[in-house]
């Protein structure tokens, strides 16, 4: 990280010591974290930790009751037009806009994005092209009241995307997506990714989706952000044991190691023949992910309780 003044622009998210109260209750207490220009970051967290509300804040749609927050280069308490034209979103809950037709509703919000079109970025993306990416040609015609749950979430990451946005805020997007346009979508943020340069910070609570998308998972528990890193990094942390498996006569074996590699050499020198179906398994995001979040939502335990002998 550069000094404390200077920002680097390929900085796209900055958060530092994030805070926010509602009412007596802290949900956010101590959030901190960054994203690079490109970067796709999935923010993982149980229900209720706070994710939709940093993202608001994030977006601007939300203040926040402390903390630091710098979105290309600006508070988002602050942001101008200009700065906002930049940023897609993609809220968690949106059910406006019902008698509005699909392509009559994404020319009409284009417009909006033309005077902020640059010789980088184009503004706004074509609307056929962005109803062929959401897969609505069928609809495109339609009424957004008569459209389907998955259908008109698939109309809201076209709302998010008209822009050609360099950074796109998605709150559990694909919630209610069948599994081709789930799979449509992961080729749709891979592309914003690859080659529009776009960041992305997503929230899902498909952690299948989390580690196929995510070039950085992060976190949030108990009001702050207890692990950042690839999905790799994070199981090594959370558990640094993988299970070699294997069949011997009719017997299965599972062993837990931190080395597979030397125990699958030594399992094969002592035993030449009668090693069958040998695999080694890693922990699952998922996995990882119970870990993690269940050590940080134990209540702390007091003086008296550690006395107890009880953790
Ligand atoms: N406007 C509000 N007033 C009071 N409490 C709120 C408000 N908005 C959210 N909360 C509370 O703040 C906490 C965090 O909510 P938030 O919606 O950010 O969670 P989340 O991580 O997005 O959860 P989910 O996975 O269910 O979407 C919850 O306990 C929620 O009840
Ligand atoms: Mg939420």
């Amino acid at each position: 990280m550069g000094t404390d003044k200077q920002v680097s622009p390929q900085t796209t998210i900055r958060v530092r010591d994030l805070q926010m109260r509602y009412g007596e209750k802290d949900v956010l207490k101590s959030v901190n974290f960054e994203a690079k220009r490109g970067e796709v970051v999935v923010l993982l967290g149980p229900n209720g930790a706070g994710k939709s509300t940093t993202i608001e804040i994030l977006e601007g749609f939300r203040m926040r009751s402390a903390g630091e927050v710098e979105i290309l280069g600006q508070d988002p308490a602050h942001g101008n037009e200009q700065w906002r034209a930049r940023i897609g979103v993609v809220l968690q809950s949106w059910r406006d806009h019902s008698r509005w037709r699909v392509r009559e509703l994404l020319d009409h919000l284009g417009k909006y994005y033309e005077p902020y079109s640059t010789a980088e970025r184009k503004r706004p993306l074509d609307t056929d092209t962005l109803i062929g990416l959401v897969g609505l040609q069928e609809q495109s015609n339609q009424m957004l009241a008569s459209l389907s749950g998955g259908q008109r979430r698939r109309m809201d990451v076209a709302i998010g995307l008209i822009g050609n946005p360099e950074l796109l805020f998605l709150d559990e997007p694909t919630v209610g997506f069948d599994p081709k346009a789930r799979r449509d979508f992961h080729d749709v943020i891979h592309g914003l990714s690859d080659l529009e340069d776009t960041t992305i910070l997503l929230t899902t609570h498909d952690l299948d989706e989390a580690e196929k998308l995510g070039d950085r998972i992060i976190i949030l528990a108990g009001g702050t952000i207890v692990a950042d890193g690839s999905a790799d990094q994070l199981a090594r942390e959370a558990s640094s044991k993988a299970e070699v498996r294997w069949t011997q006569g009719r017997k299965r074996h599972v062993h837990p190691t931190s080395d597979a590699t030397a125990y699958v050499r030594k399992l094969l020198a002592d035993n030449p023949t009668g090693i069958s179906e040998l695999e080694v398994r890693h922990a699952s995001l998922e996995d990882t992910y119970m870990t993690i979040v269940q050590q940080h939502e134990l209540p702390q335990p007091t003086p008296q309780q550690t006395k107890g002998g009880k953790s």
